[in-house]
């Protein structure tokens, strides 16, 4: 008999079961130890994570399924966990759409959030192209921070964001939450002190066409002074060890209706109240857990309503 595991999985009716397949392995959320099946008129793609709207369901388990080290994956980049050579040459015979394995010898560190990496296996790159929901980016992990984790977050604010909304990304990066939602915004300004990121996102804006967002290079500090008298409807402030000190600036920045979003590192629940309740007296605050960082510490996001 058959072994069965549950696993998570993204369902579409079938006609559109093959744009989807090819979706998922481009986002390198595919399962592919699984094998996709149908049922009930529709295709059930297996993926390794929780996503938005994905359900669990059980798949006939791969008697020759091959175990691989752990390893996250960015377009055509593998990220092992361990310095582990002949496994990061297992990853890539598998991962037809990897190029690179890659062991980062760094943690995530300086004003950049950027990591040092050393190249297992593959090409001497640490460039990539990476696919969501339909856009492309470049990204180079050693020059710009990067990290796909945050994608359902993208989706998320994108549906509740109205058409024509103004919109503020103060730690933009290379432009994951301009290339989402700069196209539903009137205008969008995407900031970052790293020139490297900022170069990346211009490309990335031409890439997708996007002509709505102005990317700018600077200290986020600034921003009052740099964008007086423009005042936003929404504000993203995606800086985890610190971007809760550039409340007051986006205070200065915010429609007298605006909803700000700051992602943080947090060991308590409520650690940012006060000091979002100082930046925005009377702001009705929602907390959200994202992920866990360590055993004492998550990623946390705060949406914050202004206004309303
Ligand atoms: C965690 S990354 C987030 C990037 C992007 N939002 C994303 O989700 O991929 C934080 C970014 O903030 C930038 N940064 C750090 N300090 C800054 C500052 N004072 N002003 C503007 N950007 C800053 C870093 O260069 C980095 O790209």
């Amino acid at each position: 008999m058959t072994e069965e595991v549950v696993q998570w999985c993204i369902r579409v009716p079938i006609q559109e079961g093959e744009a989807m397949r090819r979706q998922v392995i481009a986002d390198g959320i595919a399962d592919r130890s699984l094998r996709p099946r149908a049922e009930d008129g529709f295709l059930l793609i297996p993926i390794c994570e929780k996503r938005e709207g994905a359900v669990q369901m059980p798949f006939a388990a791969s008697p020759k399924r091959e175990e691989l080290p752990r390893h996250e994956q960015v377009g055509g980049l593998v990220i092992l966990q361990d310095d582990d050579v002949e496994g990061a040459k297992k990853i890539l015979q598998n991962r037809p759409n990897a190029h690179t394995a890659l062991y980062a010898t760094s943690p995530v560190e300086g004003e950049f959030r950027t990591r040092s990496f050393k190249v297992l296996a593959g090409l001497d790159t640490t460039e990539t192209l990476y696919h969501e929901y339909g856009k492309r980016m470049y990204v180079d992990l050693t020059a710009a921070y990067f990290s796909a984790r945050l994608s359902n977050e993208r989706q998320r604010l994108l549906s509740q964001m109205r058409e024509g909304e103004k919109v503020l990304d103060m730690f933009a990066g290379v432009g994951p939450f301009a290339v989402m939602l700069g196209p539903k915004a009137s205008l969008m300004v995407a900031n970052d002190l790293n020139p490297s990121a900022v170069y990346l996102m211009q490309r990335n804006l031409r890439l997708n066409k996007i002509k709505t967002v102005v990317p700018t290079v600077g200290d986020a500090m600034n921003l009052p002074n740099m964008l007086s008298p423009l005042k936003f409807d929404r504000i993203i402030m995606n800086l985890p060890f610190a971007a809760y000190e550039f409340l007051e600036a986006a205070a200065k920045l915010a429609e007298s209706r605006c909803t700000i979003h700051l992602y943080s590192l947090v060991e308590r629940e409520g650690e940012h109240n006060e000091d979002i309740l100082r930046a925005f007296p009377n702001a009705k605050i929602t907390e959200k857990f994202i992920r866990s960082y360590s055993p004492t510490s998550w990623h946390a996001v705060y949406d914050v309503e202004v206004g309303y």
